[in-house]
């Protein structure tokens, strides 16, 4: 079954105005990191739509169309000050919301200011992370997920571009075939696998991979959040025979994958480690935030010369970048492995039918109550009852 070439146009256009990029703009999505945003205004593009992004003088954030209402220059070039970012080429000030401060150039008792508005969006911060909502009024709640608030552990950033469309990595993240091969490593060659199962939630699918390596199960849990972003939890033994995850021990990854434009995404990790005995996880990874959003370049990866392959980090991306700017699933051959890929992309189109319709998409919050998601992924060795129903 492959997609028709309507469909996959369905699912991988993101601007205003496409069916998907509708049901994208529903969602809060990451636009920065927190640290990147100092005295300088920032420019970016969230779903094929040009921004800038700055801090006024009194730290509160704010995001405005690129261009200046008066005769379109970039805001990146911009001033912060007096209450707001000023464009550099006549001087017009603007505050967060996009009201219009001052116009140096006109009559002091002009009335024309009050009649511009720079077409502004919403953002909010939250663990280090500046997420930006472009959809209509009334904004959903941004999701307060458990390793975003919890204060019992520490937190690491990382970002960086990949160059393809965001629903090539989306749908990488809801495929557990891939892990055995694309990550292969000698002991992985030793998995066999058993059951792989998919499972729709109301806020995205319940992942399970289990595998048996000799006498022993091991089951993989992982998480994926609609629209574009998954969690995954590493908490293993050191002599858990899932050798590419044994590195990341005793922490969890946030993922998102931001549409920049229909052809390349921002990649945002957030990795959470709850302390034990006053201590972070021993194999913690770095924050990477003071260097912001990194680019990569497509099709030069990182080389491993001990197993004279891809690097670990790289390979996902040469994975999802090679298949092309915007894989043609017109020409694709789905198994039964791909099960996840294929219940992903059935809640996507819900989500995007929900909203042509006037309804929220998929995993939309909007009760206070409901805002506490604490969903728990991990890796683990199949014992008693588990273990007796883990052989297909
Ligand atoms: S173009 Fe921005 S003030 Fe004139
Ligand atoms: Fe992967």
């Amino acid at each position: 079954m492959a997609l028709s070439f309507e469909e996959n146009e369905t699912l991988t256009r993101v601007g205003r105005g496409t069916p998907g990029g509708e049901m994208l703009r529903r969602y809060w999505q990451p636009i920065a990191l927190s640290r990147e945003l100092k005295n300088r205004p920032l420019k970016r593009r969230l779903l094929g739509e040009d921004l800038v992004l700055f801090r006024d003088d009194r730290g509160r954030p704010g995001l405005l169309t690129l261009r200046c209402a008066h005769r379109g220059t970039s805001l990146a070039f911009g001033h912060v000050e007096d209450g707001g970012l000023r464009c550099c080429y006549h001087g017009w000030l603007y505050d967060v919301e996009g009201k219009v401060l001052e116009q140096p150039g006109e009559p002091a008792d002009s009335s024309y200011k009050g009649r511009v508005r720079q077409p502004a969006y919403k953002v909010q911060e939250l663990a280090g992370i500046v997420f930006a909502y472009l959809g209509p009024d009334p904004a959903p709640l941004l999701p307060r997920y458990d390793v975003l608030v919890r204060e019992d552990g520490v937190r690491a950033l990382n970002a960086r571009i990949v160059h393809c469309n965001f629903l090539q990595m989306v749908e990488n993240s809801v495929d557990q075939h891939h892990f055995k091969w694309l990550h292969r490593t000698p002991k992985t060659r030793l998995w066999r696998d058993e059951k792989l199962t998919s499972e729709a939630k109301e806020w995205g699918i319940l992942d399970t991979f289990t595998r048996r390596v000799g006498d022993d199960y091991y089951r993989t849990i992982s998480l994926f959040l609609m629209p574009n972003m998954n969690k995954v939890g590493y908490h293993l033994p050191e002599d858990h025979p899932a050798a590419f995850a044994a590195t990341h021990e005793g922490y969890e990854a946030l993922r998102w994958r931001v549409a920049i434009d229909d052809t390349s995404t921002m990649h945002f990790t957030l990795y959470f480690g709850p302390l034990v005995d006053g201590k972070p996880p021993r194999r913690m990874p770095a924050d990477q935030s003071e260097q912001g959003l990194l680019d990569s370049v497509p099709g030069k990866y990182r080389w491993d010369e001990e197993t004279g392959w891809i690097a670990r980090g790289d390979q996902d991306r040469c994975a999802q970048e090679s298949q092309g700017p915007i894989f043609d699933r017109t020409s694709e051959h789905l198994g039964v492995s791909d099960e996840g890929v294929i219940l992903l992309r059935r809640m996507l189109k819900q989500s995007i039918d929900a909203v042509r319709s006037g309804q929220d998409p998929i995993g939309i919050i909007r009760d206070p109550e409901k805002n506490n998601l604490r969903l728990v992924p991990g890796e683990y060795k199949l014992e008693g009852a588990e273990l007796a129903h883990a052989a297909v």
